[in-house]
């Protein structure tokens, strides 16, 4: 049984003192503690709030970077090395976002270095896949789906699949639309990339990776979805922001 995992994704949004209060009030929503050891809590939130999200996260909640590059350094503006991560003492990072994959040209190649690198550092790799809306239309998800892992999987050495990972579904037509995959559609492919990993990796390593859905999830939808036999957890967008509604979905996978 796979214990479930909840992350948020904080994209870029909150400073530092709506991070404090955005713990206090969770705390207020949740406030038996042994929920936070029943299901992995996790947010990715800008690295301006690693510091205050670390002190103020209630225990055993992880904090997650949203990107990193796979270089160890260099004359890379802007960006930040897994072994800066670790200094920081984030728990590991989301990688291959569609928004980065959209807005930044990011590769399933450069994912599968980052993937690694993370790895390597010890940190964890949140790894999100997801096909378009023109791509679903067509009949290609699952094509999509592979070859996106199959591209990133090729930069990862074999040493480094023994660590956990996470993978996350995240059909781009659901992010941020309202529009959710329906526990049917997301099982399926959920379900298509436990089966594929088996083929590349393992069924052992397949087995115990959490995949997460993506894409919409929210208060009311959380149960349904996460009720489904490959659906391991939500990496969460809009409704990660308000304590409120966040602490539903943590608690809609705590039973
Ligand atoms: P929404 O939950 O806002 O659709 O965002 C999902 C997402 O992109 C999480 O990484």
């Amino acid at each position: 049984m796979r214990k479930k995992f909840i992350a948020g994704n904080w994209k870029m949004h909150k400073l530092r003192s709506e991070t404090r209060s955005f713990f206090d009030e969770l705390r207020d929503q949740i406030s038996d503690a042994s929920v936070f050891g029943r299901v992995d809590v996790a947010f990715g939130v800008p690295a301006t709030l690693f510091d205050e999200a670390l002190k103020a996260r209630p225990q055993g909640v992880k904090i997650l970077a949203q990107n990193c590059h796979f270089e160890p350094q260099g004359a890379f503006t802007g960006e930040l090395s897994t072994a800066m991560l670790q200094d920081a003492k984030v728990h590991g990072s989301i990688i291959g976002h569609s928004e980065r994959r959209q807005y930044y040209a990011e590769t399933s190649q450069a994912v599968g270095k980052k993937w690694d690198a993370l790895v390597k550092q010890g940190l964890l790799p949140c790894v999100c896949v997801g096909e378009t809306r023109p791509e679903r239309d067509s009949g290609r998800t699952v094509d999509v789906i592979r070859q996106q892992i199959d591209d990133s999987l090729s930069q990862v050495a074999k040493t480094s699949l023994t660590s956990e990972f996470i993978i996350a579904y995240e059909p781009v037509w659901a992010i941020g639309t309202g529009l959710t995959a329906t526990p049917q559609m997301a099982q399926e492919v959920h379900q298509f990339i436990r089966a594929h990993l088996s083929q590349k990796v393992g069924h052992e390593i397949a087995d115990r990776c959490r995949i997460l859905y993506g894409g919409s999830m929210n208060a009311a939808n959380a149960k349904e979805l996460l009720s489904m036999p490959d659906i391991d957890g939500g990496l969460v967008g809009g409704a990660s922001l308000k304590a409120v509604d966040f602490s539903k979905i943590i608690l809609a996978a705590s039973v």
